[in-house]
């Protein structure tokens, strides 16, 4: 059975690698030997590397942890990861030419390939440590030279497990691409250091790049590997936090991914987001992911941001599977200038390295050509029919997306990478005082502590002959910038990738991410900038409403109410406008309301000052007429001095309805209440002295009544006072404690502001009117009691009439009052005031004018004494 699974699996292999060498241009072979794997250089002090130049090893070479893997084999070598290993060794060489770094020490490296594969890097790692090629743990065979340090790896996953065995001996490591945030933790990763930024502050690249483009609404894509699921946790929680939403967070499984792509697919086409983030460490499998998706699925345009962690698509071509992530924008690590480094790549040839299969390989397979003293690959069906190579091949010849001469990301990594090395060795041997002459290996042996190299590495300061200074900060890490790069694929399988921004982690927030709009290109379905929103943004005059049971950059515009505006697009909630304005028709400003008062100009306004100047007019006309009639019976009948009082009085009641038209002020507000009230108490006072003067008169009419001396008397004329008096104490009080101001009202009408005067107390307003009518009621029921009393001129009955209908205005006053709204209250009020004063005046003294001015034989004394019997 297990045999049968070999067989087809190497069959499946076999027509996988076809395809791929088609497709893409990769070399792919299996191999079964270790050894095949392990690069080296002799040297006094020895450089440790695990490096991943094939992108995956074995699948299938599943682990029971009781007996030794049964394979180990690694798969696609990519020619780009090969050049890292080509930078390790041209930079040792040029620290050994390097008269000042290291004199007379020459530095040597040992280098095992990883694979991209846990097993492998630990298998490296223990090589490394004992010196041999089957490892023997605690033990060191190793006797041409000293193991220093390490150097390793590209992905978190392998660097994790380098690290668990060197830093039990405190040997230094420096991985050139692990960003995972868990190695910033000094307590359990003192000795490790590394040249690319903590992934942290690609979370904040990544959320500022979608805040600059608007994008709240977003897909993410991991791989399902250790640090694919807490990068995809993290990034999403940190989305969220900075207000944008995650459509769907999908991870892509290291074992089944044939039965997941389905789903994926499925997720993707489904979407309603334009923008994915592609969050993976795992080349082997978004390589798998995109191929198969790329053969059998359409995928909709999508705008695909790719992490700095994914060095594939920033280091590495990959060919026309690509074209789904085509003009992604992709976040990657500087590249930097290694002086010397592409002549040296384009003189690269396998006579150089002897014992490099590898390159033998890829040299084979570029050139189609057979080295000589190379055995027959299995996997090659027509290897024996190639040609013998020339030895005249050159990789200059190679196109340079395939061979990469100019852009050197991690590459430069490593470069940096062997030179903080060769700094902190060249320290820590010249820094303590000799102990001797370096002699030979064992004296260097005995002087090396893994730790004291720790120390120096950590406050290495150095500046390469080009390019920015390099240095560790206190978290092991190097501090460096984001580049931002648009990849196109173009249909001849040729990849484009122009730098379009970048990102700067230690600037001010604002200044972090620069983008140059205009480089980029979008994929041409994209017709311009491409948006990725839930919901469409809220035009002004409408506010988000939040859908319930969604995330919360989807929701529904619902219009602002009434009395409410929103002067920008997507506001939360609609402001309400300043008192004196009100919404525009659309709720998208404020306009100033029309102010409103009853004013002179206002036709109403101005009926009623002109009626009462009239009445007033004519009030003054009677008092000149009663003025120049004062010796006449009529006028000296029921105590003249009491008609003189009601008369002014009601002239002023006339003249203070004045005090109610026209723009409310400070002023006019305080006298109008307090002077239409004791202006009134005073004409009802006045009003109920001369019913109690009829009654006093009939009353002294009987003989030997004492109360004749009350008729005239001024007495009276202080009950008016005296009734006032109370009106003043109310008003007074009002007045004091809580005096009527200026208002507006803008509930009343909306898009008017009515101006107002604020009674300030309603109860002293209606205690004013109380007190008022109390007085009139009063003075009713004494007028009513007398009006048969036998008087002259029927002055009982004059003043019960003119009562009725002083006290009818007054109580049909207060309904019509609380029911009218804004200024027709007013209108209202001044009403009242003129009509109950006309009542008074036409009631008590329109018929003695009568008498007075047309029939003056009746104003006479006898004439008054008669009536005054005839009426009995
Ligand atoms: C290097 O070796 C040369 C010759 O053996 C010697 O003259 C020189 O002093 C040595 N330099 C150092 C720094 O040890
Ligand atoms: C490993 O080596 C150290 C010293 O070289 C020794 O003390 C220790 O016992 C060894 N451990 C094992 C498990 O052999
Ligand atoms: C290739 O070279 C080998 C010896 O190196 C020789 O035996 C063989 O004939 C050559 N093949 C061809 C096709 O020239
Ligand atoms: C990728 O996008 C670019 C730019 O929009 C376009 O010119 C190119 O044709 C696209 N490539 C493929 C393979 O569709
Ligand atoms: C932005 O990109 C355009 C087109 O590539 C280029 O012409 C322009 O100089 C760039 N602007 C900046 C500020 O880099
Ligand atoms: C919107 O209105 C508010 C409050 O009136 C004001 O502060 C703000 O400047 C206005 N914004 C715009 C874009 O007009």
């Amino acid at each position: 059975m297990l045999i049968l699974f070999s067989f087809m699996f190497l069959i499946v292999a076999h027509l996988f690698e076809k395809a791929v060498n088609q497709a893409t241009g990769f070399n792919l072979e299996i191999r079964q030997d270790l050894s095949m794997s392990m690069y080296h250089k002799d040297g006094d002090l020895i450089l440790g590397g695990i490096l991943q130049i094939h992108m995956q090893s074995n699948p299938l070479g599943s682990t029971n942890f009781k007996e030794p893997p049964a394979s180990t084999d690694c798969f696609m070598s990519i020619i780009r990861y090969y050049r890292h290993r080509l930078a390790f060794h041209f930079t040792v060489e040029e620290v050994n030419n390097n008269a000042e770094l290291l004199p007379n020490i020459t530095l040597g490296y040992r280098i095992y390939d990883s694979c991209a594969w846990e097993l492998r890097a630990i298998h490296g790692t223990l090589s490394l440590l004992s010196g041999t090629q089957v490892p023997v743990p605690n033990y060191s065979c190793e006797d041409r030279g000293v193991l220093t340090a390490f150097i390793g790896d590209l992905t978190s996953d392998t660097t994790y497990s380098i690290s668990q065995l060197s830093r039990i001996f405190r040997y230094p490591q420096i991985s050139y691409g692990a960003m995972d945030p868990i190695f910033s933790d000094r307590i359990l990763f003192p000795s490790f250091f590394r040249m690319v930024p903590n992934e942290r502050s690609q979370y904040d690249a990544i959320i500022q790049l979608l805040r600059h483009f608007g994008w709240t609404w977003v897909g993410i894509l991991t791989s399902a590997d250790y640090q694919g699921q807490s990068a995809g946790e993290e990034l999403k929680w940190t989305i969220i936090q900075s207000g944008g939403c995650v459509e769907f967070l999908a991870m892509l499984p290291m074992i089944g991914i044939d039965q997941t792509i389905p789903e994926v697919v499925h997720l993707i086409h489904s979407s309603t987001c334009s923008v994915i983030v592609l969050y993976s460490s795992m080349v082997y499998l978004l390589q798998q992911f995109m191929f198969k998706v790329w053969r059998k699925h359409e995928i909709p345009p999508k705008v695909w941001i790719l992490s700095a962690t994914l060095p594939i698509i920033t280091d590495f071509d990959i060919g026309k599977a690509f074209q789904i992530l085509n003009s992604s924008i992709a976040f990657s690590i500087p590249k930097g200038e290694i002086p010397g480094f592409k002549d040296f790549l384009y003189r690269v040839n396998p006579t150089m390295f002897p014992n490099d299969v590898l390159l033998k390989l890829i040299w084979q397979g570029k050139f189609r050509c057979r080295l000589p003293g190379t055995k027959i690959l299995r996997f090659w069906p027509d290897f024996d029919r190639l040609p013998n190579c020339t030895g005249t091949e050159t990789l200059r010849s190679l196109d340079s997306s395939l061979y990469d001469v100019y852009n050197f990301r991690f590459s430069y990594n490593i470069y940096k990478a062997v030179y903080a090395l060769a700094h902190a060795l060249h320290q820590m041997y010249t820094a303590e005082p000799l102990q001797g002459p370096i002699t030979d290996r064992e004296s260097l042996r005995q002087r090396f502590q893994p730790w004291q190299l720790n120390h120096f590495l950590r406050n290495i300061h150095f500046k390469p002959s080009i390019g920015n200074e390099i240095f560790f900060d206190e978290k092991g890490d190097t501090p460096t910038r984001y580049d931002i790069l648009n990849c196109i694929y173009l249909p001849n399988g040729a990849l484009i990738q122009t730098l379009v921004g970048s990102f700067h982690p230690s600037a001010t927030s604002d200044q972090q991410l620069f983008i140059n709009e205009s480089a980029i290109r979008w994929q041409p379905l994209f017709k311009q900038t491409p948006r990725s929103v839930c919901s469409k943004s809220c035009r002004p005059g409408y506010r988000k409403a939040p859908k319930e049971g969604s995330p919360k950059c989807c929701y529904d515009c619902v219009p602002c109410a009434e009395g409410e505006f929103s002067n920008a697009t997507d506001m939360e909630k609609c402001l309400k406008c300043p008192d004196d304005q009100w919404p525009t028709k659309k709720r998208d400003g404020c306009i100033p309301r029309t102010i409103e008062f009853l004013s002179y100009e206002d036709p109403l306004g101005a009926s009623l000052a002109s009626l009462a100047i009239v009445l007033c007019a004519i009030t003054a006309g009677t008092l000149g007429i009663f003025l120049k009639y004062r010796e006449t019976a009529v006028v000296k009948a029921n105590n003249r001095d009491l008609s003189f009082i009601l008369l002014l009085s009601l002239m002023l009641s006339f003249l203070c309805s004045l005090l109610f038209i026209g723009r409310p002020e400070k002023l006019t507000c305080l006298l109008r209440q307090t002077a239409f009230g004791i202006i009134f108490s005073v004409s009802v006072s006045a009003v109920l002295a001369k019913t109690i003067t009829v009654v006093i008169a009939f009353k002294a009419t009987k003989p030997g009544s004492r109360l004749r001396e009350w008729v005239g008397s001024r007495a009276l004329s202080f009950l008016v006072l005296l009734c006032s008096l109370g009106e003043v104490l109310i008003c007074t009080a009002w007045l004091l404690i809580s005096p009527p101001f200026p208002d507006y009202d803008i509930q009343t009408d909306p898009g008017r502001m009515i101006l107002i005067c604020n009674e300030g107390s309603l109860f002293a307003f209606y205690s004013v009117i109380g007190y008022m009518g109390l007085l009139a009621i009063l003075s009713f029921i004494v007028a009513f009691l007398a009006r048969r009393l036998p008087n002259s001129f029927n002055e009982a009955q004059l003043i019960t009439f003119s009562m009725l209908v002083f006290c009818s205005v007054w109580v049909s006053f207060i309904p019509v009052y609380l029911s009218t709204k804004d200024k027709y209250m007013v209108t209202v009020e001044i009403f009242a005031m003129l009509l109950s004063s006309t009542g008074l005046l036409s009631c008590i003294f329109i018929p003695k004018c009568y008498i007075i001015l047309l029939r003056p034989e009746m104003n006479t004394r006898e004439h008054l004494i008669g009536k005054q019997s005839t009426s009995i």
